[in-house]
């Protein structure tokens, strides 16, 4: 089966006939509580409760705490927040306060900031540079799955976790790495998910008037201090000589041109966005794939068949990711049913009219690539794992806006093509010499954070041969 064009039939949610219906009220969600709002609900059981609001219209309205936020349910609506409409909005207030753990960053940036730092950090991500960060990739993907011995039963969520921190590193800066990199990145990360935590969580609009609750203060500033003064010291280096080494903070310095070059200032805000949007994201993506594919014996054969054909017994490489459709199309069925970014934001920052609902500058808006993956119509029977709902050739070819694992618009994912070659490569690495089995004495549950990831995930390995 193959997906129909999202929800042909809807209204087209254009500009016009959402003017011609101006003044509509968007209906609240049920289950608002007094002072907390709809706040329980998306603590206790989020996935469930964003892909429920489409029951109750194309735009709804709900409250976390004092915050009110309009939750756009359809594709087409989407479509117009991402791409037709996206100048009237921004990120929204969590990203202000994602500045201050982050800096200012790709992630972040907002108007014509955003525009100068995606141009001047598009080559980085150009499709060739990618087939040199291939082989850090490969080699590293089997440097670690080589390490899990035939027999034995691993929970790999912080195995991937390391992988993929080790690869973005790996790629960011090139050999002989600084040695004071990797404990100071050690220690950001450690404070990391406390400040994103704070910035993202749909508490934050009391979190700021409740600063001294228990959980609630803000992280110790020293971790990303010392991240900076050591990434400041390799940039110097860099510039000292002004070679590009083949690594993403090469092109980073490089860029330039009639824009002028990225300050030091500005480049450790962008390697700090790269390390925050690079791996979590990337490792919640594999690790759900292990499972999908732990799981279905047919779907693992067809893995094999196709990687015993195309590599041959050879590393995965750059050159083999055309040949591997069916790999590919499994991983699109994974960030179909598991998108890792399963929350996106944005805020008014004009006046604005979506599906009828007129918005006033400042209106949060939310929208959920997993409510909208999750969709009846166009996802027939869509809590099924079915890679074979995606055409065999053309996998990344998925309805734009029901399929939105990478977002859309001017604010699509940079890293999008170094994600699909990361995580083939990976998955490769992982399954050409062995067959995986799960556990069943530990089920795997959905962790619900600023990243969707399985909470663990135990798998016995199994030698096989090529
Ligand atoms: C499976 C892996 C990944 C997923 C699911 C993912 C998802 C996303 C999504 C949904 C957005 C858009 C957010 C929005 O519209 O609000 C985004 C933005 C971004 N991603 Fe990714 N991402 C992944 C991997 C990566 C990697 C590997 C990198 C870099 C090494 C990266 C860098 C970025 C950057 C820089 C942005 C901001 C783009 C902008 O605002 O112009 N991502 N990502």
């Amino acid at each position: 089966m193959q997906p129909d064009t999202p929800n042909a039939a809807a209204p087209a949610g254009t500009a016009e006939p959402a003017r011609a219906r101006t003044g509509a009220r968007a209906p609240t969600a049920p289950g608002r509580l007094p002072l907390v709002g709809h706040a329980p609900r998306l603590q206790r059981d989020a996935l469930r409760f964003v892909r429920e609001l489409r029951h109750h219209g194309p735009v709804t309205k709900i409250r976390i705490g004092p915050r009110p936020v309009h939750v756009v349910n359809s594709a087409e609506l989407v479509r117009e927040v991402l791409t037709v409409q996206a100048r009237a909005f921004d990120k929204g207030a969590m990203f202000d306060a994602l500045r201050v753990p982050l800096g200012d960053g790709l992630i972040t940036a907002a108007g014509d900031r955003h525009l100068r730092h995606r141009r001047m950090m598009q080559p980085a991500f150009h499709h060739d540079r990618i087939g040199r960060y291939a082989r850090v990739m490969s080699e590293r993907a089997l440097a670690r799955s080589g390490a899990w011995a035939s027999g034995t039963t691993v929970d790999l969520v912080p195995e991937i976790h390391r992988l993929t921190l080790d690869i973005l590193l790996r790629t960011l800066f090139a050999e002989p790495q600084d040695p004071e990199l990797h404990p100071a990145v050690k220690d950001w990360l450690s404070v990391k998910y406390h400040s994103m935590r704070l910035a993202l969580s749909p508490l934050h609009a009391w979190a700021e008037r409740l600063p001294l609750l228990p959980g609630w203060r803000p992280p110790d500033a020293g971790p990303l201090r010392r991240l900076v003064a050591v990434q400041r010291r390799i940039i110097g280096t860099y510039r000292a000589d002004g070679r590009d080494r083949g690594d993403l903070l090469s092109m980073l310095l490089l860029a330039g041109g009639r824009e002028g070059a990225l300050s030091d200032t500005e480049v450790t805000d962008e390697l700090i966005t790269l390390f925050l949007a690079g791996t979590g994201t990337v490792s919640a993506s594999l690790a759900w794939a292990l499972h999908e594919v732990s799981r279905r014996p047919d779907v693992q054969r067809g893995i094999h068949d196709e990687l015993d054909t195309v590599l041959g017994g050879s590393p995965p490489g750059f050159g083999h990711l055309p040949a591997l459709t069916f790999t590919r199309q499994v991983l699109t069925e994974v960030l179909r049913l598991h998108p890792p970014s399963w929350l996106l934001m944005r805020r008014a920052v004009r006046p604005v009219v979506l599906g009828g609902v007129p918005l006033s500058p400042g209106a949060e808006v939310f929208f959920s690539p997993y409510a909208l993956h999750h969709d009846p119509q166009p996802y027939g029977n869509p809590d099924r794992f079915d890679p074979e709902r995606w055409p065999r050739d053309a996998a990344a070819k998925a309805p734009r806006h029901a399929y939105l694992p990478f977002g859309a618009g001017s604010r699509l994912c940079l890293g999008e093509d170094f994600a699909w070659t990361e995580l083939t490569l990976a998955l490769a690495a992982f399954l050409a010499h062995r067959r995986v089995t799960p556990d069943d004495s530990a089920p795997v549950r959905p962790l619900v954070g600023t990243v969707l990831r399985p909470d663990r995930l135990l798998l016995t390995a199994h030698a096989r041969k090529p």
